[in-house]
């Protein structure tokens, strides 16, 4: 008798518990474990920056020092980020090494950025007129923002409106490369080759004349990188942690859309705070950096430098989302590089993504309400699920946010052990195929060399 009770009415009470209560621990664990089974396949080749070694104070400067130089040879990790970013990762601009190559892909960026303020406007405001047209209800932000940037990326290199062929070639690599980056999907090489088959047949329709040291392959593999996978992928990024940051705090939402850019600027400067797109960059040093007179950096050192760690660092309360911070006099004291150091390789878009996010926000805003009810991590893997209102529509979200709430924490679950297993795989994988390190071992000069990115995998 007693047992016929705990099978069928202890048992399942017991097993439904555990059930229910799985989006309240295991994700966690899982993350914890993934970041354990990186460190373990990576090794502990990485100086932890600030750390041990180099504390908070001293972060800008080792950053800024000129030995802290190397970009990706010597560097284990340096196959990782080559493996997500291929193919082309040898001619992609933030992992090129100091030299010819770098100056002339870094002078062409520059000029390519180099746009109007009403200019670019006027593009991201056309860009998201299209993008947000009939869009309404439940969206997820990233998969919106996506194709708004192809486009605005697009016109940006070619100087003419982006055709949808094209549209959907940048969306796609973009979507590819931001999923493997959060390890929620493999890599599809196939949607990455077709795009850069596009753009090798269009090169000569490129509005600046694009560097004639490099071969035609390694221009379309710095346009790849630099234009339509980077600039697609941060700016998508970081649109959908604005427009979720401003759903999760309707106060915040309100002021923004009635106050001056002032306002604007502070809610993008606290939501870049404290989501940082970089989570770790890392630089390898090209000669010994003196700490003091009984520590000194060697060269060879791999500095991992950690942007939430630093942005977090000193700051009052930082985890809570308060844009206000970023409005007294302590402002200037808050440990704040969304952009990077300007004496080591910083963003080349610091001037113009501010100005095109803000345009952009603006629409939305001009268009619609804003709600979720979801979590907000900095690798945001759910890709901001988020309700759009129409402006002058009832807008009665109660029960969209509950359901919201309630499908993040399940999805969750589910999407925690896809990452930790495809995470793994790639990792090692990426460690498998050494595609940085065997691309420097060999003899053969940067223009015959083959094209390690282009190898499938998946
Ligand atoms: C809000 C948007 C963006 C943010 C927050 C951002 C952030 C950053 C940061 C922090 C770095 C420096 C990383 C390091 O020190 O290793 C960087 C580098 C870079 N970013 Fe951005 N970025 C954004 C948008 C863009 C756009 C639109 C482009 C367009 C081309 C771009 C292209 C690059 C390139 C090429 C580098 C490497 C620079 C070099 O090594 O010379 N970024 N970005």
């Amino acid at each position: 008798m007693l047992t016929a009770v705990l099978v069928t009415v202890v048992l399942p009470v017991v097993l439904l518990a555990i059930l229910a209560g799985l989006p309240w621990w295991l994700p966690a664990r899982v993350v914890a474990l993934r970041v354990r089974v990186f460190e373990r396949i990576n090794g502990d080749e990485g100086i932890p920056v600030p750390g041990d070694l180099v504390p908070v104070e001293r972060f800008e400067q080792v950053y800024a020092h000129p030995a802290a130089g190397g970009r990706s040879k010597g560097a284990a990790l340096s196959d990782v980020f080559w493996y997500w970013l291929s193919p082309g990762p040898e001619m992609h601009q933030e992992h090129l090494e100091a030299g010819g190559a770098y100056d002339a892909v870094a002078r062409l960026t520059r000029r390519m950025l180099a746009v109007r303020r009403a200019e670019a406007e006027e593009l991201a405001r056309r860009c998201a007129g299209r993008a947000l047209r009939d869009v309404r209800g439940l969206v997820r932000l990233r998969d919106l923002m996506i194709p708004l940037w192809a486009e605005f990326s697009y016109e940006l290199v070619f100087a003419e409106p982006c055709p949808r062929e094209a549209r959907d070639l940048i969306a796609g690599n973009a979507a590819d490369v931001a999923a493997s980056l959060k390890c929620t999907s493999l890599r599809h090489m196939g949607r990455r080759d077709r795009l850069n088959a596009y753009l090798l047949r269009n090169l000569h329709r490129v509005r600046l004349p694009l560097p004639d040291g490099l071969t035609p392959r390694q221009q379309a593999y710095y346009l790849h990188g630099a234009f339509f996978t980077t600039a697609v992928v941060q700016m998508s990024e970081a649109m959908a942690h604005l427009l979720l940051a401003l759903a999760r705090h309707p106060a915040v939402q309100e002021r923004a859309r009635k106050s001056d850019d002032r306002y604007l600027d502070q809610v993008m400067a606290e939501t870049m705070r404290l989501y940082p797109l970089f989570g770790i960059a890392h630089r390898i040093t090209t000669g010994d950096i003196e700490l003091d007179e009984r520590t000194t950096i060697p060269a060879g050192s791999v500095l991992c430098f950690n942007y939430p760690a630093f942005h977090h660092a000193g700051c009052p309360d930082p985890d809570r989302f308060d844009p206000d911070r970023f409005a007294g006099p302590g402002a200037k004291d808050l440990n704040h590089i969304p952009f990077g150091v300007a004496a080591n390789r910083p963003c080349p878009a610091w001037r113009l993504a501010p100005i095109v996010m803000r345009a952009v926000t603006r629409e939305v805003l001009g268009r619609y309400v804003l709600d979720s009810s979801v979590t907000h991590t900095r690798s945001m893997p759910h890709r901001g699920p988020c309700l759009l209102t129409p402006r002058g529509a009832p807008h009665r979200p109660g029960r969209a946010l509950a359901y919201l709430r309630v499908r993040d924490r399940w999805e969750d679950v589910w999407r925690s052990l896809v990452q930790l297993v495809l995470g793994t795989y790639m990792v090692w994988d990426a460690r498998r195929l050494r595609l940085c390190e065997r691309h420097f071992a060999s003899d053969a000069p940067e223009n015959t060399h083959a094209h390690p990115g282009s190898r499938h995998s998946s």
